[in-house]
């Protein structure tokens, strides 16, 4: 076999007259007035050599044969390219190869699609070949600054005296808010493995052990509803830390976000991360995830309208509800039937209507307009600071509905509109959040976090009286509208775990049974601790500027969660099924 000396990334003009063995795949194939040249690709770049009939006649007979995608070997010299075929594009583009021995390692078929970074392939083909969509290099990137991404977040936890710890994948069910993936035992049947939705109590029962400070990158498992940044399996970054406050923690994960975007962007991100408190975020935003490369905050006109003639607005504020309002910059220059999809749009995301007025030449016009009286406009143009051209959407609704429509309106305006600087990396914590929050589908309430997050010290005594309004020691660091991560302060004391499962209805008996475990080891000595888990997917997501999170994971599930290559999840057989005593129905 003809084994390589370099690679095709690697070769300059000071390597003029070496001779040299290169392995790689056909890129292409160009035939030129009797000369054959083919772009040989491996990771590491491409190599033009060539194949001239004055030079080597056999070979040139040979590479007749070679088609895309073909794997070869070649052996030759390395020559300067004639000053006009210089192609300063390329790091190889300064010489070519002069081709004196070629061995075919594999032919290849036709591929489905061509291996080239700017393609428009449908996504399905691509996933069904992945090894061949692979090939690119635009991926292959994508998965080398992942590699990289490791190497840094290891190497910095590590020097940070972490310790790296592997938890079990099969393992008792924990909930954290999603289905769990069952696996069958066959010694026992009738019962169950789950697959970790996260590494939660091991980690906390890590810190019972007194392994102080505790990391591991590690692969979830939710069986949940898909999104474009979600996968059935995703991994995290899952860190663990004893005797700490929410400050410990969100600083050294600030430090840690900061080294990954320094070492891998070259990018110096200043520290501290501004914080919001969840009800700022909600009430401004819309959401528990701000995108805060664009303004356009939504501000609540209740006190305004106080006194109202508008009946939706009067009927809304009879009701306890609330109304708020988003300013579209240049929005009255929207055209009407513009304006008309937007209220629909809102109608879709869930309110009753959209009303909207603008303003032009100093004046209030469109829409709502007459019904506002001239004391509300005044104090409408200050609240708002209102300029020339502006559009005010205005949704009036309960709490629950008014905020999050103006939130995803703004996203969506900020996209159209092109608001949205691409170059920034905003960051921010959110914290203060609810602890519970209630489920109507359950008719209870639900940790928002997970059972384990400890309340405020000072706010304990109201989980009995009124449990809404306990907040939790949780914070989510969000980036560009994306929640990176995710953690809390966790509850060390037995007594006080048991009070929120009471809050959350969950039976003493229940409790035993689910987490008996982890309640034991809080009577043998749990000291304070915390934590937090980074969604390494969704942050190489944007290190990588990758519109889906399938790009920076190697084999994907479909947002309908199958593997198109392999076709899982797939039948078993029947004998399979009887041994686990299996029926199907
Ligand atoms: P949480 O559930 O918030 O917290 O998860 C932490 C982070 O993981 C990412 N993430 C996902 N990424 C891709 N696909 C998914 N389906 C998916 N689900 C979550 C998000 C999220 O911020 N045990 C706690 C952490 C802790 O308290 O320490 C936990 O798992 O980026
Ligand atoms: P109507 O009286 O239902 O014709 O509504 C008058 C205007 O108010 C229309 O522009 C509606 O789209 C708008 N509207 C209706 N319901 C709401 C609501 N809940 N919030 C904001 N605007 C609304």
């Amino acid at each position: 076999m003809l084994k390589r000396t370099h690679t095709c990334g690697e070769l300059n003009k000071s390597h003029k007259g070496k001779t040299v063995v290169l392995n790689g795949w056909v890129n292409k194939r160009r035939d030129h007035g009797g000369v054959i040249f083919i772009d040989l690709r491996d990771r590491y770049g491409i190599t033009q050599v060539v194949f001239n009939p004055e030079i080597n006649k056999f070979v040139y007979e040979q590479a007749k044969s070679l088609r895309s995608e073909f794997v070869i070997g070649v052996k030759g010299q390395v020559a300067l390219r004639p000053e006009d075929a210089i192609n300063p594009q390329m790091a190889t583009g300064e010489i070519e190869i002069y081709v004196s021995e070629l061995e075919i390692f594999n032919p290849a078929k036709t591929t489905p699609f061509e291996i080239e970074d700017n393609l428009e392939v449908n996504e399905e083909l691509r996933l069904t070949y992945r090894y061949l969509d692979l090939r690119r290099p635009k991926l292959q990137n994508k998965l080398i600054t992942r590699s990289k991404a490791y190497r840094i977040i290891r190497n910095h936890l590590s020097e940070n005296d972490f310790v790296e710890i592997e938890t079990p994948v099969l393992m008792k069910s924990t909930p954290e808010g999603a289905r769990d993936f069952l696996v069958p035992s066959r010694n026992y049947p009738g019962r169950f493995y789950a697959l970790p939705q996260s590494p939660q109590t091991y980690k906390q029962l890590l810190m019972v052990a007194g392994f102080d400070r505790y990391f591991q990158i590690v692969k979830c498992f939710r069986d949940e509803d898909l999104r474009k940044d979600r996968q059935p399996e995703f991994t995290q970054i899952d860190m663990e830390m004893s005797f700490v406050n929410e400050d410990d923690v969100i600083d050294t994960a600030s430090q840690l976000t900061a080294k990954v975007f320094s070492e891998i962007m070259d990018i110096n991100i200043p520290l501290p991360f501004p914080r919001m408190k969840y009800k700022d975020a909600y009430e401004q935003y819309g959401t528990d995830k701000p995108d805060l490369r664009f303004e356009m905050k939504i501000t609540q006109l209740n006190s305004i309208f106080e006194n109202t003639e508008f009946n939706v607005f009067k009927s809304v504020l009879e009701a306890q509800g609330n109304i708020a309002a988003l300013v579209v910059p240049q929005g009255a220059l929207l055209k009407r039937n513009r304006i008309d999809r937007l209220v629909e749009r809102s109608k879709e995301l869930g309110a009753k209507g959209l009303a909207y007025f603008k303003y032009q030449n100093k004046e209030f016009a469109a829409g709502i307009a007459k019904f506002i009286s001239d004391e509300e406009k005044k104090q409408l143009t200050e609240q708002l600071a209102l300029k020339e051209d502006d559009l005010i959407l205005i949704v009036a609704d309960t709490y629950q509905i008014t905020f999050p429509v103006l939130g995803q309106l703004r996203l969506e305006l900020a996209e159209e509109l092109e608001l949205i600087d691409r170059e920034a990396y905003r960051f921010v914590w959110i914290v203060d959040f609810p602890l519970l929050e209630f489920s109507e589908e359950e008719n209870r309430y639900v940790a928002r976090h997970h059972p384990f997050t400890s309340p405020k010290p000072e706010q304990i005594d109201l989980l009995d009286s009124e449990p809404e309004n306990v907040t939790a020691r949780a914070y989510d660091l969000v980036l560009n509208g994306s929640e990176i991560a995710g953690g809390s302060i966790r509850i060390h004391n037995r007594e006080l775990q048991k009070k929120l499962f009471k809050a959350l209805k969950i039976s003493d008996e229940e409790a035993e049974s689910k987490f008996g475990f982890l309640m034991k080891a809080l009577e043998y000595g749990a000291p304070p601790h915390g934590g937090i888990a980074f969604g390494l997917d969704r942050l190489l997501m944007i290190l990588t500027g990758s519109e889906s999170i399938r790009d920076v994971i190697a084999f994907p599930k479909t947002t309908s969660a199958l593997s198109l290559m392999d076709n899982a999840p797939s039948e078993v057989s029947e004998e399979q099924l009887n041994e686990l005593r299996i029926r199907v129905f």
